[in-house]
């Protein structure tokens, strides 16, 4: 079933039963290599499904749980490989929602749940998105209104030596490295080892809409005026994810906080808003530079990815 947490909505099945397990890439159309997050009531009930609990996942888990923050540990015999893409790690978190962690007691298993979308689609906010993205997939919804959040959690890997930032969230880095002792960003780890994708399941192009989506700069924005009067000429329908406002007439225009929590908390929303009005072309303007803008800039680079481009 699919239910709401303080992030997004998401996709649900006992992450302890293969079976249901396989159930979710199906529904998801989502490829069987890609690893899910499991969700537990409690941090006594994460170190159940892992093999060692370091001291740095004590200290984020005390501070950050129920929270929007993954933890990536060794995973226990117990959790069947499915869940992690064969890995021998799991991700795991604690919502910090009253339905998820009421759902997640009443069920008293382990619950694995990626976001409750279609393969590299926009996640879901809202129990609408998630009917509208998955229909008949999904059996029941549970409906507790817009997530607060609004992007996905926080992914901390802490199998290695130092903890690595896998997909940056709404928490704050320099809290994170605080609590954790040291956090490892995905880039460093490029530089050092070559390594292209640091995630399995962090595919470039991800949380996309069906529109392209063409990031421009404020300096940009001569240049993304033209492009959408161009496109527009040409028979496209243009719509605009704007910080500021654009001098020209558009069909659909989503104006978006400055401030990075709220901006997060509506974007996923504005983006299904302009995908539902059938755009083809999407101008979303960059947001800041800056450390508080990370998660929401990952996001829109992964939503604005085009192959070869
Ligand atoms: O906020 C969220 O995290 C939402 C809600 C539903 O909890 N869930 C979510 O799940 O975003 P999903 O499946 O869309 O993203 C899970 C990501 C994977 O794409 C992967 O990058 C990472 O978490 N992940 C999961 N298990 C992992 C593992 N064992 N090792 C490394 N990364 C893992
Ligand atoms: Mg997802």
């Amino acid at each position: 079933m699919a239910f709401p947490t303080e992030t997004v909505y998401g996709l649900g099945a006992n992450a302890l039963d293969e079976r249901a397990v396989a159930r979710i890439f199906e529904a998801k159309g989502r490829p069987s290599f890609n690893p899910l997050i499991v969700h537990v009531p409690d941090a006594g009930a994460a170190r159940e499904q892992v093999t060692s609990w370091p001291p740095a996942a004590r200290a984020l888990a005390d501070a950050f749980w129920p929270g929007p923050l993954t933890l990536v540990l060794p995973r226990a015999e117990g959790v069947p490989g499915i869940v992690s893409g064969g890995l021998a790690t799991v991700a795991l978190r604690v919502p910090a929602h009253p339905t998820a962690l009421a759902l997640l007691r009443a069920a008293d298993v382990p619950i694995a749940a990626p976001s409750a979308n279609r393969y590299t689609g926009i996640s879901p906010t809202s129990a609408a998105h998630v009917e509208r993205a998955l229909g008949d997939a999904v059996e029941l919804i549970l409906d507790a209104g817009p997530t607060s959040v609004g992007i996905e959690s926080t992914v901390v890997d802490l199998t290695g030596s130092i903890p690595l930032l896998l997909r940056p969230g709404t928490l704050p880095q320099q809290s994170l490295r605080e609590v954790a002792g040291a956090l490892e960003l995905p880039r460093a780890r490029v530089a050092d080892e070559g390594a292209a994708r640091p995630s399995p399941g962090m595919g470039a192009r991800h949380y996309a809409p069906r529109g392209s989506v063409y990031l421009f700069s404020p300096h940009e924005r001569d240049a993304a005026l033209a492009a959408a009067e161009e496109a527009a000429a040409a028979g496209e329908r243009v719509g605009a994810l704007l910080l500021e406002p654009l001098a020209t007439r558009l069909e659909e225009v989503v104006h978006m906080p400055a401030d990075p929590d709220a901006y997060a908390h509506r974007l996923y929303a504005a983006l299904h808003q302009l995908d539902d009005a059938g755009c083809t072309l999407l101008l979303v303007e960059r947001v800041p530079d800056g450390e508080r803008w990370t998660g929401v800039r990952d996001r829109l680079q992964r939503a604005s990815y085009t192959p070869g481009a």
